[in-house]
């Protein structure tokens, strides 16, 4: 199991937290206001580390970026304007979706970059293809069941500075002493699955999170499933010294020369 945060990780949350007092909590942003404390203060990520965040991701054209908690707007604007991304950012703080939207107007992204005046933790996520994060650690632990069930498989998620727990990301990475995580989001194939194809099997597989285990019952022989691992829509797993390989959809999986059906 991996260290939940890690020491040049605990000096980020430090950071967080310092900047968090120094503005007198949560209650400095929301005071009067009638609108729940921030969950997180606002610290900016620098821009070349944005750029490296949605570089890791490998965004696209064919994007949209959720940033959650999106301070001045300048990781979805970044995600318009060097890849022609749509994106989305959402923030509590009214005065930072004020600067935000300024911000997108000034880069000519209008259009293609909205902002929300809402809370992350009750924005709808799954039709993100990207996701990024500069939050807390609890924050991105109450995201994770939500991360891992809401969305797509192959869904990249960034997060900088904070890991989601024993999740371990598929890339990790240092900019300037800050660690930038990526996670794919895994297809769930835990569960019975009906194998055809040369051989016919059932077999049982169980998940947790990118690592697949379980069993096969072939010939009336159970014999384990080894090295089992799922990115994104791809699964791939060896069985009595056969390697399968396929892609998941939905309750289906495909692969050369074999296929499985969800019992
Ligand atoms: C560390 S800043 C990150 C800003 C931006 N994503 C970046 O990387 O430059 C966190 C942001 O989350 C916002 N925030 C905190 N709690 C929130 C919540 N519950 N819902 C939405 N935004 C929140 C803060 O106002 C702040 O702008």
């Amino acid at each position: 199991m991996t260290a939940y945060v890690s020491q040049p990780t605990r000096a980020f949350c430090s950071l967080l937290t310092a900047c968090f007092v120094a503005l007198g909590g949560a209650h400095a942003a929301t005071e009067g206001s009638g609108q729940k404390p921030l969950d997180v203060p606002f610290v900016p990520t620098p821009q070349h580390v944005v750029d490296r965040m949605l570089e890791l991701a490998q965004v696209g054209s064919n994007d949209f970026v959720i940033d959650l908690g999106s301070g001045d707007g300048r990781i979805p604007i970044t995600a318009a304007t060097r890849y022609g991304a749509r994106a989305m950012g959402v923030d509590l703080n009214p005065e930072r979706i004020a600067e935000a939207n300024e911000n997108a107007k000034k880069a000519n992204v209008i259009g293609k970059v909205e902002f929300r005046n809402q809370d992350l933790l009750q924005t709808p996520i799954s039709d993100a293809t990207v996701l990024t994060m500069y939050l807390l650690p609890s924050v991105n632990m109450k995201l994770r069941p939500r991360i891992l069930s809401e969305l797509q498989p192959g869904t990249r998620v960034v997060s900088h500075a904070f890991n989601m727990g024993d999740w371990e990301p598929d890339r990790q990475e240092k900019v300037d002493g800050r660690t930038l995580y990526l996670w794919i989001v895994p297809a769930r194939v835990a569960g019975k699955w009906q194998v055809t194809g040369k051989q016919g099997f059932e077999m049982q597989l169980e998940q947790e999170f990118q690592k697949i285990t379980g069993f096969a019952l072939v010939d009336g022989k159970r014999l384990a499933i080894d090295d089992g691992r799922v990115e994104g829509d791809r699964i791939r797993f060896s069985l009595d010294g056969t390697t399968y390989t396929g892609q998941v959809h939905d309750n289906r999986i495909t692969g050369e020369g074999w296929s499985a059906q969800k019992i």
